[in-house]
C-alpha cells in the first residue's frame, strides 16, 4: 500500500522559485544539505570559527565523483560566510595574467571557486601557491631585455578547489590546502530526503515508495537522482495520474534501461566487454574505452568508480577485472561457457 501521497503544491510559495531548475534544486545553506555528515560538519566547525575570529576562511579542496554536491558547497560556503561566490574552472584559467585579473577583482573574505582544479595548467599553478599562501603574485610583463617583475597584493580570500581526481594535483598545491575532503556516494536513506525535497520543489507529487525507488536507482548520486525525477515526472503525467508512485518509478526507469541496482546500459556495456571479449580481464583500460568507444576518462571519473564501490569490477595493477558479482551482471558463465543459468541482477 502506497501511503503519504506528498503534494508539492501545498507546501510551495511559486513566486519564489528560482528560473533555473537546477539552481532551485540546489541546498542553500548547511541545514538544507542532506548526507556528507563528516564533511559537513568539518565545514561547519571552520566557517563558524572564521567568522567568529573575523578572519578569512582557510583554503578547502573537495574532491569525488560528480554530482556529489561540490560546487553546492562551495555555494553554501559562501553563503554561511555571507561572501560573494566568483566561480572559474581549472582548464579556463590558461594564462597567469587569467589568474592575476580573477585574484585582484576579489574583496576580502571571497570565496574563489575553482571546479577542475586537477586541469589547471602546471605554469598558472606555480602562481596560485602566492597567491593562497601569502596573498601576492609576482607577475612578469613585457620580454627580452624590459622583462621586470611586478608584485600584485590581492585581497585575502578563500579559495575552495573541487576535483574528480585528486591524484591528479600535485603535492606542493594539495598542501596549500588546509582542509582535503572527499565526498562519497549517498546513503539509499539520504538519497530519498533528497528525492523527497526536490519533488517537494518541483511541485511533484511522489509517494514514499516512488521516492525510495527513485534512491535506489540514482547510483548514490544527487545530480542522477534529480535527472531521474525529472524523467519520472514526465512519466508520471504522460502515462499514469500524474503521481510518482513505486510502480510509476519503476516503469519509468525500466523505460530509461535503468535497472535496480542503477546500473545503466553503459555500465553492463562494461561489464560485458571485459567478460565476453577479455574473460573478465585483466585488461587495460585503453582497451576497454576502445571496445566501447565511450572516453578513457569518461569510463574512469563517471562508471568506474560506482562498479568498483558496489564491487562489480576490480582495478588490479594488470588491468580492470570483474568480481563475480560482475559476471553475474553479465549473464555469462565466469568458466568462459556461455550463457550461465544463473539469474542476472538478483
Ligand atoms: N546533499 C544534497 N542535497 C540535495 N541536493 C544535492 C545535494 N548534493 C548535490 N545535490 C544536487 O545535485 C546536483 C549536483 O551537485 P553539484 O553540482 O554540486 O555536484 P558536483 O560534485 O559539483 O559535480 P561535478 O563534479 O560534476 O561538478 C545539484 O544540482 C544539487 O541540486
Ligand atoms: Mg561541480
Amino acid at each position: 500500500m502506497e501511503k503519504e501521497i506528498f503534494k508539492g503544491k501545498e507546501f510551495i510559495d511559486n513566486e519564489s522559485l528560482p528560473v533555473e531548475l537546477d539552481a532551485a534544486l540546489r541546498p542553500p545553506s548547511f541545514s538544507d544539505f542532506t548526507g556528507q555528515r563528516k564533511t559537513l560538519e568539518r565545514l561547519e566547525v571552520m566557517v563558524g570559527a572564521a567568522k567568529k575570529r573575523e578572519e578569512p576562511l582557510k583554503h578547502i579542496l573537495l574532491c569525488g565523483p560528480p554530482g556529489l554536491g561540490k560546487t553546492t558547497l562551495a555555494h553554501i560556503v559562501g553563503h554561511e560566510l555571507e561572501r560573494d561566490v566568483r566561480v572559474t574552472s581549472g582548464p579556463v584559467i590558461d594564462k597567469p595574467g587569467d589568474l592575476a585579473g580573477l585574484l585582484t577583482n576579489l574583496q576580502t573574505g571571497d570565496v574563489l571557486f575553482i571546479d577542475e582544479i586537477h586541469r589547471i595548467p602546471k605554469t598558472v599553478e606555480e602562481y596560485l601557491y602566492s597567491a593562497m599562501e601569502d596573498y601576492r603574485i609576482d607577475i612578469m610583463i613585457d620580454q627580452g631585455p624590459n622583462a621586470r617583475s611586478v608584485r600584485l597584493d590581492i585581497p585575502k580570500f578563500t579559495l575552495v578547489g573541487a576535483t574528480t581526481r585528486v591524484g591528479l594535483l600535485t603535492s606542493p598545491m594539495r598542501s596549500r590546502f588546509t582542509l582535503q575532503s572527499r565526498l562519497d556516494y549517498y546513503s539509499r536513506e539520504d538519497l530519498k530526503k533528497i528525492v523527497l525535497r526536490s519533488c517537494h520543489l518541483l511541485n511533484a507529487s511522489v509517494s514514499e515508495g516512488g521516492a525510495d525507488e527513485i534512491a535506489g536507482r540514482a547510483r548514490g548520486t544527487p545530480r542522477i537522482a534529480n535527472n531521474l525525477i525529472h524523467f519520472t515526472r514526465d512519466f508520471a503525467q504522460q502515462r499514469a495520474d500524474g503521481k510518482i508512485s513505486r510502480k510509476v518509478a519503476c516503469e519509468a526507469l525500466e523505460l530509461l534501461e535503468i535497472d535496480e541496482m542503477g546500473l545503466d546500459e553503459m555500465d553492463k556495456r562494461i561489464l560485458g566487454i571485459i567478460a565476453e571479449n577479455y574473460k573478465g580481464g585483466p585488461v587495460g583500460l585503453g582497451t576497454v574505452s576502445i571496445a566501447i568507444g565511450e572516453e578513457q576518462h569518461t569510463i574512469e571519473e563517471v562508471h568506474e568508480p560506482f562498479l568498483i564501490q558496489e564491487g562489480y569490477l576490480k582495478r588490479t595493477s594488470q588491468g580492470r577485472m570483474l568480481t563475480s558479482k560482475g559476471w553475474k551482471i553479465t549473464g555469462l558463465s565466469e568458466s568462459g561457457n556461455g550463457k550461465s543459468n544463473q539469474i542476472s541482477f538478483m
